[in-house]
């Protein structure tokens, strides 16, 4: 086990400040007929590189074990979501679009959540998807999807075949992508020259605040701050040139990236390079104290759901997300403290968790009958699930978070 390891952008000293041990594929959920010791594992441990201050993991997954015709997240499964890719894509259909028959491309579609308002719109587009089960749910709904990872050879192959983008964007998708610097050599051999790259993802400063340890897991691999984005598009002739942050997932920032000099930075951009100083993000105190907290929060779920089991109540889990992964095999929680989770997506329905074995069940379980409490996994959900949910507290059942703090109630 080394504590070290090499920066995926800059190739600096990359230094551990967490070791969640060994964990399984967050996405991975198994029939129940599968055999155990055929589950996929790795190190799941993550550090930040002393030079350019990206986070990210220490050991990479092969991406084929994650992003496949498998692959059970569907981007469309939350209402909020939704709602949230459809403002995106009218405002960048409204803002960013130039000439005749202007062309946006989107990094990782998945089921064309925000490329099917693009397409109804009439705009030419293209999504770059390698999860063929998604990307076919996408070209249902009138998405032009190429089923392939995207980098520097697919980007130049796009733009030989379909010349510039106006647009390039990806959602929750560029942190999935360790081999950063192909993705960036592909995004200026396709982008127009004056064309913006926009990406949004978990903000680390979010991470760190709201203790919201289960964002870390393999699929992953990057936690960006404005700092290391800034540094990682200068290394690729491109200039940081808005930031917004975003309330959903949990906190994220939506970055926007432009060729060096083609527009100006908005004051956002500053603003945020200075909140992030002053709260010495990644100072190795912060990260100690990171540390800390993910021990405090483990420590009191475990105790709490020990003694929720020890005074025979009822207890369920909410939500399968892959971020659990993370919290059930770090807490090591099993089927014992939590004996299903309720879940919409119907590839999770009928399998287990991926490492901890709990049956994932559809919502309609959840009422049959309430239980007397829930565990919310997918607290990023929360307002969406408890307004969806309300008779069950309305039965007396109670909620535990443990986002940024267990509390139940
Ligand atoms: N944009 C959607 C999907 C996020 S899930 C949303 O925000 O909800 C991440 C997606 O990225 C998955 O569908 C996965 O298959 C895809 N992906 C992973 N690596 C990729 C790569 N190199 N190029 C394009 N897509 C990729
Ligand atoms: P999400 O938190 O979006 O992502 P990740 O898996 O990357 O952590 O996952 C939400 C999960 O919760 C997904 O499996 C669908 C499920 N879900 C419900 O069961 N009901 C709901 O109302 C919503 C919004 C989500
Ligand atoms: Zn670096």
């Amino acid at each position: 086990m080394s504590t070290t390891s090499r920066c995926r952008v800059c190739d600096g000293l990359v230094t551990e400040f967490f070791d969640f041990g060994r964990q399984p594929l967050s996405d991975a959920f198994i029939p129940p007929t599968a055999d155990p010791a055929e589950e996929f594992f790795f190190r799941l441990a993550v550090g930040v590189c002393r030079e350019c201050t990206m986070v990210q993991l220490m050991e990479e997954v092969p991406r084929e074990r994650m992003f496949h015709a498998d692959y059970p997240y569907h981007s469309s499964g939350s209402l909020v979501m939704r709602a949230h890719f459809e403002a995106t894509a009218e405002r960048l259909l409204a803002t960013e679009l130039t000439g005749p028959d202007p062309f946006i491309v989107e990094i990782g579609c998945n089921d064309g959540v925000m490329l099917r308002t693009v397409a109804r719109a009439g705009v030419r587009h293209l999504g770059v998807e390698p999860s063929s089960g998604v990307a076919n749910v996408a070209a249902a709904h009138g998405v032009r999807v190429q089923h392939s990872f995207f980098e520097a050879e697919t980007a130049r192959a796009i733009a030989e075949r379909e010349g510039p983008a106006d647009v390039i964007y990806a959602a929750n998708t560029l942190c999935h992508i360790p081999y950063l610097g192909s993705v960036l050599a592909g995004v200026t051999a396709l982008l127009a020259p004056d064309g913006v790259f926009v990406f949004e993802d978990p903000y680390f400063g979010d991470i760190i605040a709201q203790t919201s340890f289960d964002q870390i897991y393999d699929e992953h691999f990057f936690y960006f701050t404005v700092r290391s984005v800034r540094a990682m598009a200068a290394r690729h002739g491109l200039e940081l040139v808005d930031v917004q942050r975003l309330p959903v997932h949990g906190g994220e920032i939506r970055y926007t990236l432009a060729r060096a000099g083609t527009r100006a930075p908005t004051p956002a951009v500053a603003a945020l390079l200075a909140e992030e100083d002053a709260a010495r993000l990644v100072a190795p105190d912060t990260l100690a104290g990171f540390a800390a907290r993910v021990r405090g929060v483990r420590d009191e779920l475990t105790a709490l759901l020990r003694e929720l089991r020890a005074r025979g109540e009822r207890v369920v889990g909410y939500g399968a997300t892959a971020k659990s992964a993370t919290v059930l095999n770090y807490c090591g929680i099993g089927p014992e403290l939590i004996p299903f989770i309720c879940d919409s997506t119907p590839a999770k329905q009928g399998r287990l968790t991926p490492g901890s074995h709990i049956p994932v069940r559809e919502p309609a379980a959840f009422a049959d009958p309430y239980p007397d409490v829930a565990v919310l996994f997918a607290w990023n959900h929360a307002e969406e699930i408890m307004a969806k949910e309300a008779a069950f507290r309305a039965s007396g059942g109670r909620w535990v978070r443990y986002v940024p703090r267990v509390w139940i109630g």
